[in-house]
């Protein structure tokens, strides 16, 4: 089971043993041998090496198929014995052009060509630049030409470029002089690219007979990755970049089967044929977040988009989450007016620290979706390490190159690293630039805004899928729009991340910043204050539907069809859509239709409707004390709470017994702090569950707290008391319903009982705890009866659930759903009504894309 490409490099085992003496020595001394064994007899493959190292013997323990856990072994076994990685590499890019150790002179106004041949990365060192000379070299090779941007930065340190410190430029001369051990040096980068007007004026002082403007105007292809279910939004981004000049490549996460389904109908829809979805096995993959996989996915989508008849010159990656910040015309000018560059943004930082940072010292294997650590490793030598951000826009050149399905030394040995590496996109791409011979067309510019909140985008929220702690950007929201017009004089093209479920209207007001005529005509037509995401689909098979909200929607549709006085025993949920307005969240549309009524024609239909769709929102569940009122903006309790974002991606709030809810809030400045609160857990039978302790100060006026409850929780209503100077601030129930499905199928008779009658609950709660919150719990829930709550199975499971349910949700409005021409109803049709998944939603219409040119 050996990695292709591996197996090559195995040597007769007495030359390995030679060869690699060195590199196990050293690898050892790297890394730390583990105390715990590895459990042999877990495994039912024979290891082909003992393996030592501490984090690959945890990872190998917590793999759960053999097939990874024997992945796992060979990479490790491989990299035990240093056969993993090439111990050098040659770089192949030329060394800078002129460059002697003499500041340059750069001057105005050369060709285009010898400019062009002049941008990219200045490595200046070893012991012939004095530190006078170098910080000379920093501060005065200026380079006076308006259509170019260039950066400096100045090391002063031992010969190694990784062993340096960055200083800033002004302290370089400082830092090395009287220290004649050191060397000094820097790296110098210019970018030299053009703004069409930069272009324009710099051939004017030339008096040059050139055209105005380029020639030929650029062609693009963007590759979408893309995830999740914000179909609509994806669609709405195509819509905004569309040219029939350009080719569209989409690859969707091979999980997210709902997505797959809408882009192939966004192809279908398009005559041009130039949007292409990613299809078959290969070459659709589950991209995991900072999984190897991502740089497969882009090498492999990439061979694709070459291999199409229609020409390219720019290959533009972007996600579901990007949004461009400039018309299509200025795009295309502006690479028009660069055709040849690549444009990747770099770290910017010391690139040890950056090295350590990423976990590029480290190897990682990519299995079970999920990249396991399993020890450090060494880089190679003879290139420099480069990384960054994975958005880029690159040449068609650069792609021809780098995605050659027979590479040249440079690319192979540089793909055998990057397999093994996390967030391998985010320096595969920065590393073979660098060191190709492509180096002097390198822009350290990714054209893209990213919206970095350090603070709330690092707290490992992929800690599910990385043995890493990886940082994301944040959500635009409305409030950023100034921050995002500022880009206007700026070679700014796109930004990261918008979400409509987080916040819709900046992207309305980005579009219509960029494309005013265009948003005054969707004005018009409905649906521009309003956003749709799909929760589910009937025929989604992956990822498996969640069953507290299969459970939850099949019960809601029941009481739907129940409100409508029709058969709600043979109701069949085929769609469920969280549905926003206004920027907010209202609720959930149930598309559901009775199986009976609709599979028999024949029947009379009395006037209503077969299918139908609700509008379904959560009941008033909390109340505040007087003192408290309107101080406390937000209380809700649901699962999947987003620390990054700072709210629940479960919206509607559905729970099973499984679940592990979690409590969100969010106080008003106004009150007096510090504020000491605590939060009283009572279960469904008025039981103290658990206490949590809040401390409010300035900072902590928006949070979330996680109760220790056991694994299954009781089913039936639960309630929150907010307690402060022991009087009660506010109160709030959520439901805990029994699961009517499980493994995305009808339970089981035996499983729904054995979820019901559950484990006996112990809660952690002391006696004296007990005792002292009892009075308060037992005013709080007195006017409130325990019911509903004990157990009921078989026939009565659905009926007990529908009841639990209706007392948490109301259904606000019902529309018909079905086909105009069938019936008469006298539902208000679902097309005509505003809420509804099916009434026009300008925005996201593609239905006409293609055919408008
Ligand atoms: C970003 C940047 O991409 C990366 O440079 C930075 O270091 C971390 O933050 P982030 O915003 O966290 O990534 O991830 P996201 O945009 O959600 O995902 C990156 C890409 O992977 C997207 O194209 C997304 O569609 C894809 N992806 C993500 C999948 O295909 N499947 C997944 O399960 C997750």
């Amino acid at each position: 089971n050996l990695p292709r490409g591996l197996r090559q490099l195995k040597l007769p085992p007495d030359k390995q043993a030679n060869l690699n003496k060195q590199a196990q020595l050293q690898f050892q001394l790297r890394n730390r041998t583990s105390k715990i064994k590895l459990d042999r007899k877990s495994l039912n493959f024979t290891p082909t090496c003992d393996v030592m190292v501490r984090e690959a013997v945890s990872a190998i323990t917590r793999a759960q198929n053999q097939g990874c856990k024997q992945r796992i072994v060979n990479v490790t076994c491989l990299s035990q014995q240093g056969l993993l990685y090439p111990e050098r590499v040659q770089s192949l890019c030329p060394h800078s052009p002129g460059f002697t150790g003499k500041p340059i002179n750069l001057g105005c106004f050369k060709d285009d060509k010898t400019l062009r041949a002049l941008s990219g990365y200045y490595h200046v060192f070893k012991g012939n630049n004095t530190p006078e000379r170098c910080a000379y070299m920093c501060l005065q090779s200026g380079f006076p030409y308006a259509g170019t941007e260039y950066s400096m930065e100045c090391f002063c340190g031992m010969e190694e470029p990784l062993q340096t410190k960055r200083l800033p430029d002004s302290s370089c001369n400082m830092k090395c002089s009287g220290n004649p051990k050191k060397t000094c040096g820097g790296y110098l980068t210019i970018n030299i690219y053009w703004t069409g007007i930069q272009k324009f004026k710099a051939q004017e002082a030339r008096n040059s007979s050139l055209k105005s403007e380029p020639e030929q105007p650029v062609q693009i292809a963007y590759l979408l990755t893309v995830n999740g279910r914000a179909s609509r939004q994806v669609k709405r981004l195509i819509s905004i970049l569309y040219h029939p000049s350009h080719l569209f490549y989409i690859h969707v996460d091979a999980r997210q089967d709902y997505l797959y389904r809408e882009m192939l109908e966004l192809e279908k829809s398009c005559k041009l044929n130039n949007i292409k979805v990613a299809r078959g096995e290969g070459l659709r993959l589950a991209s995991i977040w900072g999984g190897a996989s991502l740089l497969t996915t882009f090498l492999k989508s990439a061979q694709q988009m070459l291999a199409y008849h229609q020409h390219w010159d720019f290959l533009v990656n972007l996600s579901e989450s990007d949004f461009p910040l400039k018309s299509n015309n200025q795009l295309t000018e502006f690479l028009s007016w660069n055709k040849g560059m690549n444009f990747a943004k770099s770290h910017g930082r010391e690139v040890q620290r950056f090295i350590s940072k990423q976990g590029l010292d480290k190897t990682f294997v990519e299995c079970e979706a999920r990249m396991w650590r399993i020890g450090d490793r060494k880089l190679p030598d003879g290139i420099q390490i480069d990384g960054g951000s994975d958005w880029f826009a690159l040449s068609r050149d650069f792609v021809e190159y780098v995605a050659d399905p027979n590479p040249d030394q440079l690319v192979a040995n540089l793909l055998k690293l990057f397999k093994y590496t996390l967030l391998p996109a985010e320096s595969f791409f920065h590393t073979v630039l660098r060191n190709s011979r492509f180096c002097n067309t390198y822009i350290d510019n990714n054209l893209h805004m990213t919206n970095w909140k350090r603070k709330l985008g690092c707290k490992c929220q992929y800690k599910a899928v990385v043995d890493w702690c990886g940082c994301s950007p944040n959500d635009f929201k409305l409030e950023d729009f100034n921050r995002l017009r500022n880009t206007v004089d700026r070679n700014i093209f796109f930004a990261r991340k918008f979400e409509p479920v987080i916040d819709h209207r900046i992207i309305d007001r980005v579009e219509e910043w960029l494309y005013p005529e265009r948003m005054n005509k969707s004005a018009k037509s409905k649906g521009l204050d309003m956003y749709w995401q799909s929760l589910y689909h009937q025929a989604d098979l992956s990822p498996l539907p969640d069953d507290g909200l299969l459970t939850l929607s099949y019960s809601l549709a029941r009481l739907v069809y129940r409100k409508l006085n029709m058969d709600h025993k043979n109701v069949r949920l085929l769609e469920n859509t969280a549905y926003f307005h206004e920027n907010r969240f209202v609720g959930i549309l149930i598309l559901a239709e009775s199986k009976k009524e609709f599979s028999d024609i024949s029947v009379p239909s009395n006037g209503r409707a077969r299918r139908v769709e609700a509008l379904i929102s959560l009941r008033h569940n909390f109340s505040t004390s007087k003192l408290w009122s309107g101080k406390i903006r937000s209380l809700s309790v649901s699962t999947d709470y987003d620390q990054k974002e700072q709210t629940f991606r479960n919206l509607i709030g559905s729970m099973g017994p499984y679940s592990a809810p979690v409590l969100a809030y969010e106080f008003d400045a106004g009150i007096t702090m510090p504020q000491n609160i605590s939060v009283l857990w009572i279960d469904p039978f008025g039981r103290l569950a658990d206490v949590n302790y809040l401390l409010l100060e300035e900072m902590t006026l928006v949070g979330h707290v996680k109760p220790q409850l056991n694994e299954q929780l009781a089913i039936g209503t639960w309630r929150l008391l907010l307690i402060t100077d022991a009087q009660l601030m506010a109160k709030l129930r959520f439901l805990v319903i029994p699961l009517s499905y499980w493994k995305a199928k009808k339970i089981e008779l035996d499983k729904a009982k054995e979820i019901i009658d559950g484990p006996s609950i112990v809660y952690h709660i002391t006696e004296e705890m007990n005792k002292s919150w009892s009075k308060i719990v037992k005013a709080a829930i007195a006017n409130e009866p325990i019911k509903y709550s004990q157990n009921k199975i078989g026939e009565n499971l659905d009926d007990w659930l529908d009841r639990l349910v209706y007392e948490h949700y109301g259904i606000s409005g019902i529309c018909d759903a079905d086909d105009e021409t069938r019936f008469e109803s006298t539902l208000q049709k679902c097309l005509d009504t505003i809420w509804s998944s099916l009434s026009p939603d300008s925005k996201a219409d593609t239905r006409n894309l293609c055919q408008n040119y």
